[in-house]
């Protein structure tokens, strides 16, 4: 069997007319749920972030660049830390996931909102001490930490290290051990990390079936709980509770639902075999958010009393302390406060088999700033951002300058049939995951970042340059 696959084909199907939305009555019309808060046309029809038009974004920071519209993002994160208040007697912490995008004017941002910040390698846990966020606001993740991201984390006073393995059990016993003996510090404090056996995705949720992939120890081997025996027997850790992430873009509550009762029945059995109260459960992160018009996430506000009250109901129900709760939202602060604004080259009309046509237009960017549609086949809204066109709407493709047919940005859209080359596009939703996932393939730079408030552009990051990137080549002897 070969399981090699030519550079394009493997995208073959995307190729196929696929199930195209119908077509908009207004090209240019902003769906309020989908676009940053603070989104709008201006008088000659530019696409506005904060008051400020994305031509004159593009003019001073080039294209592609990932816009943030700063305070719809902050009053997410604020939004989340305030979510529980009252709602638990035991409390509820809330962790920005980091890994959705993290730079410090994020890390400041979140953490000045009252949200910890979630990070998963050496890399992020330093950009956030960088930024000056303190150990002890931060979680640490990560499916096999380093000997040297162990230490680092332990030596930064991180307020939770999550364990993933035994092996890594083995790496942090060392470190706190080395960490004691020198520094005398207080046992490490730990996180279980736990695989329930579910997984959850958008719309739907699995059970039983999960137990066969990296993250975590698998609650139904035993492994959970002989990890939990572990940290408890250790004098240089300590065990601050169990930790579960079920998925991402998730907009049901049964999934968290069936997450909170196995975690509960858990921390049951560990109450039970080891006479341990275990005094936090972390149900980590996952809430979905709209990125078309087919996309109906929950909001916050609505969302927490449910997830307390799962929790609430199955300690009662086996007799249990309410633990203290946490969350670590990453997608949902980030994602909707960002678009990514390109420039469109060329314009490519194409027969589709079967009668019909697409329009294939070609934007400055790609699978180099957005992985997530070739990645996770992912959909995407995109206008029109330089002008509103009353031209009648075509069908097209918004696709990369990458050499692969799967370079796809936005599979179907309708766009105006006038749609040329110097013509801006906005994509919506792309604060998580696009620029924390890029890459420089095909050597090109990755883009800026800006945020805009009050009229008012800021860089967050700042364009890659040729030089940035040919300052790791080691070149010819
Ligand atoms: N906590 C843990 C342990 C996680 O693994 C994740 C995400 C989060 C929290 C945050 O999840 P969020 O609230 O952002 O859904 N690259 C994929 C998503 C990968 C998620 C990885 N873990 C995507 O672009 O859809």
């Amino acid at each position: 069997m070969t399981r090699a696959h030519p550079a394009g084909p493997r995208h073959g199907d995307l190729l196929l007319p696929t199930s195209a939305p119908t077509p908009p009555t207004d090209a240019g019309e902003l769906d309020r749920l989908t676009w940053p808060t603070h989104a709008a046309r201006d008088a000659a029809g530019a696409l506005t972030i904060a008051g400020v038009p994305v031509t004159q974004l593009a003019d001073t920071f080039g294209t592609p660049v990932f816009v943030i519209d700063a305070e719809d993002l902050r009053s997410r994160a604020r939004a989340y830390a305030h979510a529980f208040d009252g709602l638990s007697p035991a409390g509820v912490d809330v962790y920005y996931a980091g890994k959705a995008f993290l730079a410090s004017a994020i890390a400041r941002w979140v953490t000045a909102e009252g949200l910890g910040l979630d990070v998963c390698s050496g890399g992020e846990l330093s950009l956030a001490r960088r930024a000056g966020v303190p150990g002890e606001r931060m979680l640490f993740h990560g499916n096999n930490k380093s000997l040297a991201e162990l230490r680092q984390a332990v030596h930064e006073g991180v307020s939770r290290i999550v364990v993933d393995s035994f092996d890594e059990l083995d790496r942090l016993a060392l470190v706190a051990a080395e960490a004691d003996a020198a520094e005398a510090t207080v046992p490490v404090p730990v996180l279980v990390r736990v695989t329930l056996g579910v997984e959850a995705h958008t719309h739907e949720f699995i059970a039983t079936a999960h137990e066969d992939q990296k993250f975590g120890f698998s609650l139904a081997s035993g492994s959970a709980l002989a990890a939990v025996r572990r940290v408890v027997a250790d004098p240089h850790l300590r065990l601050v509770g169990v930790h579960s992430h079920i998925g991402s873009q998730i907009f049901v509550a049964s999934g968290f639902e069936v997450a909170a009762h196995r975690a509960v029945g858990f921390l049951a059995e560990v109450a039970s075999q080891l006479g341990v109260t275990v005094g936090e459960l972390n149900l980590g992160g996952g809430l979905g958010i709209r990125y078309t018009e087919a996309d109906t996430p929950l909001d916050i506000s609505e969302i927490a009393p449910v997830l307390v009250r799962i929790v609430a109901e199955e300690c009662a129900r086996r007799d249990l302390p309410m633990p203290r709760l946490a969350f670590e939202p990453g997608r949902a602060i980030v994602g909707p406060s960002t678009i990514t604004v390109y420039r469109v080259g060329t314009v490519k009309p194409r027969s589709l088999e079967g009668g019909g046509r697409r329009v294939y237009v070609s934007v400055d960017g790609g699978m180099s700033d957005n992985i997530r549609t070739a990645l996770y086949d992912a959909d995407y809204t995109v206008t029109l951002a330089n002008r509103v066109s009353l031209a009648p709407p075509v069908l097209c493709r918004v696709v990369g300058k990458h050499c692969e047919s799967g370079d796809i940005v936005v599979r179907d859209a309708w766009l105006p049939g006038d749609v040329t080359g110097g013509d801006l596009l906005a994509v919506a939703a792309t604060g998580a995951y696009n620029r924390s996932m890029a890459s420089n393939y095909n050597l090109v730079p990755r883009p800026a970042v800006v945020a805009v408030a009050d009229g008012e552009a800021a860089v967050v990051v700042r364009r890659e340059t040729l030089d940035d990137l040919f300052a790791t080549d080691a070149g010819l002897a």
